[in-house]
């Protein structure tokens, strides 16, 4: 496995690659890998030649007040857990390759932006997409993976890839949970013990919207009403949003009917934690 911080050397080891005949899978991740990561990198492995993981922690997409400077951190570990998952290439640039300054541009994706953590996160997708944009093209990879657990990600990433052309094949790989059903992710690092252990409430919330869902319920309040109860029992969960969406255009629905998001964003202590379910409800 290499590692590599030059955008020039990256994007030109890539083009051999493909110039040979090969296929690229991409995965960009922010480090600090647990086993969804470790998942989009079995995903790329298996379905591609050659494989790429960017390490970058982007300051574009972290509000003022936001965990930027205590963002989790260890790239050693990372490096061995991505060379056993078969990964050939680490691309790990300083914040400067990326971004020399004066650095004007960014990418806007209107509307699907709105809602969720958008209305909690003023300019995270703004980040979101513009780093997103700028390693599509140092990584010009025929693939690229993305977590369903930052569902509203992924569809944000999906409208760019359409809007603008982009020739890369976006797919969204299944969230990857602990066995209590917490959603795994970066920032539960952050979690206290009984932080932790509240933390499962989450799914379990979802879970509950589901299966009122899927038994025929068709009333979101009736649903949202059932989830908030779940989060209710234990005290110290603060929620953001928790409710049902258009699995499409991520607006909030009355009446549940074919794709549809079942999303929970909410705080525990330091700890700003996000899941979801997607469901595929017929009539
Ligand atoms: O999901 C993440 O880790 C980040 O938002 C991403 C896609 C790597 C962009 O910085």
């Amino acid at each position: 496995m290499q590692i590599i911080g030059d955008k020039r050397t990256m994007r030109e080891t890539v083009m051999e690659h493909r110039r040979a005949g090969k296929t690229v899978g991409f995965v960009p991740t922010m480090g600090y890998f647990h086993q969804g990561h470790l998942s989009l990198m079995r995903a790329a492995r298996r379905e591609n030649d050659v494989v790429v993981v960017s390490i970058f922690v982007n300051p574009l997409q972290f509000g003022p007040r936001e965990d930027l400077a205590d963002y989790p951190r260890d790239l050693e570990r990372d490096c061995r857990l991505a060379e056993a998952e078969g990964v050939d290439y680490i691309f790990n640039p300083v914040v400067d390759e990326i971004y020399p300054q004066p650095f004007l541009a960014r990418v806007r994706v209107e509307g699907i932006t709105e809602g969720l953590c958008g209305a909690f996160r003023p300019g995270h997708f703004e980040g979101v997409a513009t780093v997103v944009a700028k390693l599509f093209h140092i990584i010009p990879a025929q693939r690229a993976y993305f977590g369903q657990k930052d569902a509203q990600q992924a569809r944000v990433i999906l409208k760019m890839v359409e809007d603008l052309d982009f020739d890369v094949e976006v797919r969204v790989c299944p969230t990857v949970r602990e066995p209590d059903g917490l959603a795994m992710s970066s920032r539960n690092v952050y979690l206290d013990h009984e932080q932790r252990k509240r933390a499962c409430l989450l799914y379990r919330a979802l879970e509950k919207g589901r299966l009122l869902a899927e038994g025929g319920e068709r009333d979101a309040a009736a649903v949202e009403e059932a989830m908030h109860e779940v989060l209710r029992e234990e005290p110290g969960i603060e929620v953001e949003y928790l409710g049902a969406y258009d699995g499409l255009t991520l607006r909030p629905l009355r009446e549940l009917r074919g794709e549809v998001l079942l999303a929970v964003a909410a705080r525990l202590g330091k700890a700003r934690l996000i899941d979801n379910i997607p469901l595929l409800l017929e009539d």
